[in-house]
């Protein structure tokens, strides 16, 4: 009993959500222009109608930055009450100083330590599970989760098979203890597998292949991927994953007031969805303006739909990825803020 009651006080609830998008779209169309592809193309095969991007210098600390204040404006809090500052990302401004902390700079959270943590497309996942630890041990009050980044920064825009998926864009959220009688996060499932390494990767630049003249001839600074391979393992992870916490928790899908899956492709997204049954009412999707901004995708579409009143008190959430790796998982919850 005792222990009951303990588990409710110590679990994490997500008490505000906020995103960033750069100013700039770049439609279909625009891209038409430069490699040999077509709107109905990437409509019909993807979902995608634009993207935005970054402007030149703007870096994924510069999207988390201005997320991270929307967020503490929401919120009504000051930066100097964060504990942790967590940030998915697989397009760091550099490898290190980390962008948590430059992030921790920028908006001057000087009581917070933090860490980049890379789990490509399931970047937020991850970093939303790890951050909710830090509630529950009790040791932190306020973790910061962040999902960024500027896929744009390692896009070659000469290759038709990337450049028309990827986009620029910052979601964070806000992790604090639930109060007592409250749910918050319920469960988390999270995957890795690296056997899919070779499917989607970024080949040089790190300690395998340093920067070289040789490796930018090459292109191996930008994103090489079997999208073949990468479609049809992302279409069943997500979809497993997605269906496998629902019967963990023995929640069933109409119970789902929003499913907030990872903005990949509509096609992968369509087939989880499909998998569990549920409705186009139940479904964040928010692709068609924002393509794939990685570990970006999930918070940006939880925070708008937050922002426009889709997601009550009490309503039950899903969130769910797949991304390189293979990095897969899921999270439930309830939203209590
Ligand atoms: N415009 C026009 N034609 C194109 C384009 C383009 N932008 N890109 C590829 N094609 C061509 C291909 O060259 C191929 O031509 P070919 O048959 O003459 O060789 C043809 O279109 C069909 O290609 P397919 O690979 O069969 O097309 P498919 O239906 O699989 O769609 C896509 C391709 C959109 C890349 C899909 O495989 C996909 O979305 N994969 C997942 C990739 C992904 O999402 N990666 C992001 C990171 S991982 C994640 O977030 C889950």
């Amino acid at each position: 009993m005792c222990y009951f009651r303990r588990l409710d006080i110590l679990r994490a609830k997500i008490t505000a959500a906020a995103h960033y998008l750069p100013e700039r779209r770049v439609t279909n169309l625009e891209l038409q222009k430069t490699v040999d592809t077509s709107d109905d193309w990437i409509v019909e095969r993807t979902g995608i109608r634009e993207r935005r991007v970054a402007a030149k210098g703007q870096a994924t600390s510069d999207l988390a930055t201005e997320a991270a204040k929307s967020l503490l404006q929401k919120r009504g809090i000051d930066a100097s009450e964060i504990d942790l500052i967590i940030v998915g990302t697989v397009t760091p401004d550099m490898f290190f100083p980390s962008t948590a902390c430059l992030v921790q700079h920028k908006i001057g959270a000087k009581k917070a330590w933090g860490f980049d943590l890379s789990g490509a497309c399931s970047g937020f996942i991850y970093a939303l599970a790890t951050g909710a630890q830090f509630i529950s041990t009790g040791a932190h009050k306020k973790v910061l989760v962040i999902g960024a980044d500027v896929m744009t920064s390692i896009i070659d825009f000469e290759d038709r098979a990337t450049c028309v998926l990827f986009g620029d864009g910052a979601g964070a959220v806000l992790l604090e203890p639930a109060e007592p009688g409250e749910v918050g996060i319920m469960d988390s499932l999270l995957r890795s597998d690296g056997s899919g390494g070779e499917y989607l990767y970024m080949p040089a630049g790190g300690s395998l292949n340093p920067p070289s003249v040789e490796t930018v001839q090459r292109k191996m600074h930008y994103v090489h991927q079997d999208g073949k391979n990468v479609f049809r393992y992302a279409v069943r992870g997500m979809a497993d994953i997605s269906a496998e916490i629902l019967e963990k928790n023995s929640v069933p899908s109409s119970d789902i007031k929003l499913y907030i899956p990872h903005q990949a492709n509509l096609r992968i997204i369509k087939a989880a969805v499909d998998r569990m049954k549920l409705n186009d009412a139940q479904v964040a999707v928010n692709i068609d303006r924002f393509a794939n901004t990685t570990a970006g995708t999930i918070p940006i579409c939880l925070s708008e739909a937050v922002e426009g009143g889709k997601i009550q008190k009490g309503d039950k959430v899903l969130l769910a990825s797949f991304g390189a790796g293979w990095t897969w998982g899921s999270v439930l919850m309830q939203w209590e803020a």
